[in-house]
């Protein structure tokens, strides 16, 4: 008997399923179609046709859903993925992003795809063409690096390297290289962060640009999104420059400015809760604040807002929403005339 009604009850439940499924239909906006206004100019093919396959559907105005996504209420959450990424990123619209920025857009790039936090991976499960080769990600690193600007216009000290310049060896005795540079607390400029991998650069303060170098360890704990706490003997290197436009209106690097140091040793820098500051001026790179007490009463006080979220640092895990986090955080900062704002370049 009860076998029986069973039977009878399926087509009903079916049924029922089969009338919702289609009500939903009703209940799905398609993503707004926008014209293509700037698409990449000066990226290489073999680039522009792997974003093109695998970043496309989401991060431009030229999506190609399959009719699986285009099905209510997987199409809610494939539209909503969209609206976001071409918030962040379009390449359909990517004449409205500086040169530094699109040049810093293609280190997030690497960064993603190498971390395998893109195509997402809801996205590539269902996508599977979309995933990216280990050639690919290679062909994408390579462009990324081709981007980074040969570092001419850092200081002297840096650019002096006895084993990069052989032919100046022997003007370079003890002598006459010119004595490292020390901040207070102890830490020494570091010319060695031109070895370092770049791993972001931002234009939003002050018609500056500004570069961040990572070095091993730090971008090793990027990659393993291991930086609750960021490990001992990580260090970021930020090296700010003024903006300089080229007659072809290409904004490049011009004078600069200052280079900046976080590193991390929780048993050192106890009193900057396990972060050491530096930050060296100008040409001369000469070191910020006249007793170590500097960077408890100002670097901290900013990069200390950000200690749950990211370990203190504010361009670094190439966050992405970095950008509205610095723009608000800015924004506050000249509301309430904090005196510290101009500490920050
Ligand atoms: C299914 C949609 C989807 C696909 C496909 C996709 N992305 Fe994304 N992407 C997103 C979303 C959504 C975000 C924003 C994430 C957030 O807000 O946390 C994002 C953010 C990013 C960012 C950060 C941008 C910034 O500057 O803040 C980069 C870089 C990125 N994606 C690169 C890629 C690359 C490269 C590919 C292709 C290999 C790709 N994405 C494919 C949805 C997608
Ligand atoms: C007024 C707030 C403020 C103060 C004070 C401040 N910073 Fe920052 N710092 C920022 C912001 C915002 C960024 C990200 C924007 C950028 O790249 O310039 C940043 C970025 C950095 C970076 C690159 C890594 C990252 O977090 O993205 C380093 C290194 C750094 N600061 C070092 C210092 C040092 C050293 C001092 C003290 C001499 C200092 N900062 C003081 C706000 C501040």
């Amino acid at each position: 008997m009860k076998h029986v009604k069973q039977i009878r009850l399926l087509p009903i439940v079916l049924l029922c399923i089969l009338v919702g499924f289609i009500a939903l239909q009703f209940f799905n906006a398609p993503i707004e179609q926008r014209p293509v206004t700037g698409p990449m100019k000066n990226v290489p093919k073999e680039v522009t046709r792997i974003l093109e396959r695998s970043c496309y559907d989401c991060h431009s105005n030229a999506q190609h859903l399959t009719f699986l996504d285009k099905l209510a209420p997987i199409s809610w959450i494939v539209n909503k993925d969209i609206r976001r990424a071409q918030e962040v990123m379009n390449f359909s619209e990517w004449d409205k992003l500086s040169d530094a920025e699109q040049k810093g857009k293609f280190y997030a790039i690497f960064n993603m795809v190498r971390a395998e936090r893109m195509p997402l991976p809801s996205y590539a499960m269902t996508h599977p063409g979309a995933k990216l080769s280990a050639n690919e990600i290679e062909t994408i690193k390579q462009f990324a690096l081709s981007l980074s600007e040969k570092d001419s216009f850092i200081p002297a000290h840096t650019t002096i390297s006895p084993m990069e310049t052989g032919r100046n060896v022997e003007t370079l005795t003890t002598s006459t290289q010119p004595e490292v540079p020390v901040s207070p607390n102890g830490i020494s400029y570091n010319a060695d962060f031109k070895n370092w991998k770049v791993i972001g650069m931002s234009t939003l303060i002050d018609n500056s640009i500004r570069v961040i170098y990572g070095n091993d360890i730090a971008v090793k704990a990027i990659q393993e999104e291991n930086f609750h706490p960021w490990p001992n003997g990580s260090a970021v290197a930020k090296a700010v420059f003024k903006q300089a436009k080229k007659a072809n209106g290409e904004i490049v690097p011009g004078d600069f400015v200052n280079m900046q140091y976080m590193v991390k040793d929780g048993k050192e820098y106890t009193e900057t809760e396990g972060w050491g500051f530096a930050k060296f001026n100008g040409q001369e790179l000469k070191p910020t604040g006249k007793t170590a007490l500097f960077a408890q009463q100002s670097c901290i006080s900013c990069h200390r807002q950000l200690a749950e979220s990211t370990g203190y640092l504010f361009n670094v895990p190439p966050k992405v929403n970095s950008r509205k986090l610095i723009e608000q955080y800015l924004k506050t900062a000249q509301n309430e005339k904090n005196p510290i704002y101009t500490s920050i370049q």
